[in-house]
């Protein structure tokens, strides 16, 4: 069986993306922000999951103004980085896994989430760093493959918090359905709070931020009750990416660890958060213990024994 094994919330600001690819991790400015990545680096290669299904929006790269689907899942067997302005990144292709995307469409539509399924994608900035700050900078692949799920958050109206969680617990039940054993992480990205343009360009509002990684980890419920209003006032236009982050929040347990956290202010005109959260191993099962504590039991009568023997 499938099992998501933890949840990744990331920041994707572009800028960041354009300080990898010309070289500039060693600026001050910037190695704070790589600095806060590093231990997330370990973690993932220790972690070295089968796939990652990742939560996103596209910045009107691959979905202009004719087409906004509201959630589009990436059922192709590749994604190639989208040209953006300057090129496409030079980062490696991103593979999918057509299989189990194709599953997971069947599985959440019948659970009545009517999602797009899209079958060629080229995945922006949304996708891409969020994938070097947890991955690095592999020259040639990907070390596994990803699912992309985009998210419209940039028309109104993109979807409520408590739909993008409860589209979490759907992709959950879809996953834990499929047959093979894949570990599988979920990441959610964007945000954390930022408005890119008007009179409040460069808002940014820590204590709020600060406030929803706690609720992310303690009661995430109370974030799926945050209307739109709220994230626009509080964490600027662009904050409304942060619903995202409740779809790989409803991926994963009620009760979770949270394993590590990271917050820098700013990036561009961005405020960066990144939170690790893993799913807490399940007890062994009533059976499993009860063989467990058979066998100590026997460990201990056979030593006892040989004891026993010794002293006669
Ligand atoms: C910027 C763009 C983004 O998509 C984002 O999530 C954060 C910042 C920017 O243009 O600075
Ligand atoms: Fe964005």
């Amino acid at each position: 069986m499938a099992k998501i094994i933890a949840g990744i919330g990331s920041s994707h600001v572009p800028a960041i993306g354009a300080a990898l690819d010309n070289g500039k991790t060693e600026e001050p400015y910037w190695k704070r922000v790589f600095s806060g990545f590093e231990k997330s680096k370990e973690w993932m290669a220790k972690t070295k999951p089968d796939v990652a299904i990742v939560v996103y929006n596209d910045h009107a790269s691959a979905f202009s103004v004719e087409m906004i689907p509201t959630f589009a899942l990436g059922c192709a067997a590749e994604f190639p980085p989208a040209d953006e302005g300057w090129g496409p990144r030079p980062v490696p292709v991103v593979k999918g896994h057509p299989a189990l995307a194709a599953h997971i469409a069947q599985s959440v539509i019948l659970d009545e989430f009517d999602l797009t399924i899209v079958n060629k994608m080229e995945v922006d900035h949304g996708l891409t760093v969020p994938m070097n700050l947890l991955f690095g900078q592999p020259k040639d692949a990907w070390p596994c493959p990803v699912i992309p799920l985009a998210v419209n958050v940039v028309m109104y109206p993109p979807p409520t918090g408590h739909r993008c969680y409860m589209l979490g617990k759907a992709i959950r039940k879809a996953v834990e359905s499929y047959p093979e054993d894949l570990k599988v992480v979920i990441f959610g990205t964007g945000g954390l709070s930022h408005q890119i343009s008007g009179p409040r360009a460069g808002l940014i509002n820590s204590k709020w931020d600060k406030s929803f990684l706690d609720n992310l980890t303690k009661d995430p419920k109370k974030l799926t009750r945050i209307p739109h209003i709220d994230y626009m006032r509080e964490a600027g236009a662009e904050g409304i990416e942060m619903v995202m982050w409740l779809i790989m929040r409803g991926a994963l347990d009620d009760k979770i660890d949270e394993v590590y956290r990271f917050y820098t202010v700013p990036a561009s005109n961005t405020a960066v958060g990144h939170i690790i959260l893993e799913n807490r191993r399940k007890a062994a099962s009533k059976n499993k213990r009860a063989a467990a504590a058979k066998s100590r039991q026997a460990a201990a009568r056979k030593a006892a024994h040989r004891i026993a023997s010794k002293g006669r």
